[in-house]
């Protein structure tokens, strides 16, 4: 039996699967496994199982029995793919059954955000109540405004159905490649990534973070933004020039925004973001229910069975 190395705790019936296909090791301690210690504990592992940790040049030297890093994340940026390449590792990755979940809080930090959920919250909580001017609560409309998704993948698809089906809403989208199916079936508008920005009351932001896509989210790509808009960034923390983004909401150049991804995790309580209202912070939860999470588990769980045995083609493999 192959040795696999899970860098964290596992659900019961994901490591039953395991137990009866590979030899199991988990990392169980509560601290995250630093890199020493992976080594040291994946010596003989032909399989990590993992979802943020670093996959570079230096680990796999390390490491030359191992064949597989299966990450039970979608989002695979942890992993320096050509390093993987040259040493012959297979990188999986868990597409497909995390759409809804993330889509359903992207929604909710629309909806946050435009209607000033946690604002709102503060002030029953803190006895402000009483003795405003009519107004100072109100929010913006979602519904029939018009949604920029900037990254059209199966995560984007959910949202869209949202946008359109729950909430009236015209949606623009800006993709790598077009993609006539979906605008199709969804009645989606494709437009350039400056149209998207000009045009749209809601940005949000789903693309993988890639060359192309790191800082794409700058002053510039804010400045062009109505000032009314609201940003929501569920792709990655790196995607956003988070000073840029503090400055836009600052001196209103946008209204609003909510994230669920900073460029360092957990983001410092100094990062000056969080001193502002008009941002709705998340610590990076977007596939965070218990029945996703099992679900991501067990198809990273299959997706390293599979290479190990050799049914790569039955993987989610991300090169
Ligand atoms: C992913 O799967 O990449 C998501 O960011 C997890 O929430």
């Amino acid at each position: 039996m192959y040795k696999v190395f899970s860098t964290r705790k596992l659900p019961a019936d994901t490591e039953d699967y395991l137990r009866r296909h590979v030899e199991l090791d988990i990392w169980d301690a509560k601290t995250r496994i630093t890199p020493e210690q992976l080594v040291d504990r994946a010596r003989d592992a032909r399989g990590i199982i993992t979802s943020r940790t670093r996959i570079d040049d230096e680990l796999l030297s390390q490491l030359p029995d191992l064949k597989c890093v299966s990450t039970s994340s979608v989002g695979y940026d942890h992993f320096d793919t050509e390093a993987m390449r040259r040493h012959g590792v297979i990188g999986t990755h868990t597409p497909g059954v995390l759409d809804e979940t993330v889509a359903d809080l992207t929604f909710a930090l629309m909806l946050a955000a435009a209607r000033r959920v946690v604002e709102m919250d503060a002030v029953v909580r803190t006895g402000q109540w009483r003795g405003k001017p009519e107004g100072w609560y109100f929010g913006l409309d979602v519904h029939h405004r018009t949604l920029g998704i900037i990254g059209m993948g199966r995560i984007g698809e959910a949202v869209a159905r949202r946008a359109k089906l729950g909430f009236g809403m015209d949606v623009l989208y800006h993709n790598r490649s077009r993609k006539p199916e979906v605008e199709a079936s969804l009645g989606l508008t494709y437009v350039s990534f400056d149209d998207l920005l000009q045009k749209s009351d809601f940005v949000v932001l789903l693309t993988p973070l890639t060359d192309e896509t790191r800082g794409m989210m700058n002053k510039e790509a804010f400045g062009q933004m109505k000032s009314s808009a609201i940003f929501v960034n569920m792709s990655r923390g790196m995607t956003v020039d988070e000073e840029a983004l503090y400055n836009a909401l600052k001196d209103g150049v946008i209204r609003a925004a909510g994230v669920d991804v900073f460029r360092e995790e957990p983001t410092p309580t100094t990062n000056p973001l969080l001193g502002l209202d008009n941002i709705v912070v998340l610590p990076h939860i977007g596939s965070a229910t218990r029945a996703t999470r099992d679900d991501m588990a067990m198809l990273a769980a299959k997706n390293v069975v599979a290479v190990l045995d050799g049914r790569v083609s039955d993987a989610r493999v991300v090169f």
